[in-house]
């Protein structure tokens, strides 16, 4: 009789575990609420290996073809709503380091579109970097002061810092962005390819980098190079400008915009982001495109998440873990939970089977 107790108390307690572990998944699956409705992809996550020597910044993605990349729906990026993903295809992203720059390849299906001068007639990308603690991947940063009241006092904590690449006056396979011209004038500007280098606090307060609503700061440059490319081009020998379209309209095909920037940078405004071999930084992309013959404008684009995406910049070459990490390991850790609470159960249970048959004889092993 004694024995009860204990065996009641402990099926029970199984019992509650059980119901706990339902419980607790219930109120993790509730958590999303308020104005801003985002269910990113738990598992998308971009590494960033040392794999010094492989790439080169001029527009084409073969040498990246050994490089794991995540697979990305293109999403409004002000309604991430499913029915209204870019039709085009999703977007692979790509990175890896090599100890001094970072390296990003952005590749995107689409038809092929340009116009000569015409940043808006044309695909266009962007890079997104948390750089303050505070700096939400809504809203771009989502500091809450107005255009009139933003400043690097106002808004500390909130910065983000966005690489654009506008390609109109770009030629394809050539380099732009950091240059000697811009940066002498101390900003992160690029008046040949439009490939800048800026900081925003929220989608209001955004500048190039060195230029403030409080004054200028003339220690500040364009960081960033890149390259882009489409492949229904044919040549590989050069092109110029003169060369323009490049390709014959509306042709199938990829687009690739490839980016490097170097791990540290000397930005002392908190208007760069830094990457750290080790450690995890949070990222997105955009991609502009113009639909049926119309230009695009600033807010209308698409973009890989509806919140920051983890860029893990690891220090060896060791092999990525491809895919499915995220909710199938929540998965299969849920079974093997679930798994040892029952085993735990039944192990209770022979166990209380085995005391309560006292009475069979203890059997010595060498007279079996
Ligand atoms: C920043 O903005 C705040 C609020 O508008 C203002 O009080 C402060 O003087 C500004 N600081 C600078 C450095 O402009
Ligand atoms: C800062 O630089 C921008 C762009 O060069 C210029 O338009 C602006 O007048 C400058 N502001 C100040 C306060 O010098």
């Amino acid at each position: 009789m004694s024995l009860l107790c204990p065996r009641l108390c402990l099926f029970i307690f199984c019992l509650a575990v059980l119901a706990f572990t339902g419980v607790l998944q219930l109120v993790t699956s509730h958590e999303e609420s308020g104005e801003w409705d985002c269910k990113p992809d738990s598992e998308a996550r971009v590494p960033a290996q040392f794999r010094p020597g492989v790439v080169t910044l001029d527009g084409h993605a073969d040498d990246w073809e050994d490089v794991y990349g995540f697979e990305f729906s293109l999403l409004p990026a002000l309604d991430p709503d499913e029915e209204n993903a870019y039709k085009g295809g999703k977007m692979t992203v790509k990175a890896l380091h090599d100890g001094k720059d970072m390296y990003f390849l952005l590749q995107v299906d689409g038809n092929y579109i340009y116009s000569k001068g015409d940043n808006h007639g044309c695909p266009s990308v962007a890079l997104m970097f948390q750089v303050g603690e505070s700096a939400t991947y809504h809203r771009m940063g989502g500091c809450k002061e107005s255009p009139n009241t933003c400043n690097k006092t106002s808004c500390r904590g909130y910065e983000v810092d966005i690489m654009h690449f506008s390609i109109g006056n770009a030629v394809p396979g050539r380099l732009y962005g950091g240059n000697p011209i811009d940066s002498r004038e101390g900003n992160g500007g690029d008046r040949f390819g439009h490939l800048v280098d800026t900081y925003a606090w929220n989608p209001h307060c955004r500048n190039l980098d060195g230029i403030g609503p409080s004054g200028n700061d003339s220690t500040a440059q364009n960081d960033w190079r890149g390259a882009w490319w489409h492949s229904s081009f044919t040549t590989h020998t050069g092109f110029v400008a003169e060369d323009s379209p490049y390709a014959s309209s509306g042709q199938k095909g990829t687009y690739y915009f490839e980016f490097s920037r170097p791990l540290r940078s000397r930005d002392s405004l908190q208007q760069d982001v830094q990457f750290t071999i080790g450690q995890s930084g949070k990222f997105s992309a955009a991609f502009w495109y113009p639909s049926d013959g119309n230009p695009w404008h600033g807010s209308a684009h698409y973009s890989i998440s509806c919140d920051w995406v983890p860029l893990d910049v690891s220090p060896g070459s060791s092999s990525p873990v491809k895919g499915k990490s995220g909710s199938a390991w929540g998965a299969a850790s849920g079974f093997a939970l679930l798994l040892s609470v029952v085993s735990f159960c039944i192990s209770i249970f022979v166990g209380y089977r085995v005391s309560i048959n006292k009475a069979i004889p203890f059997t010595p092993m060498d007279r079996l």
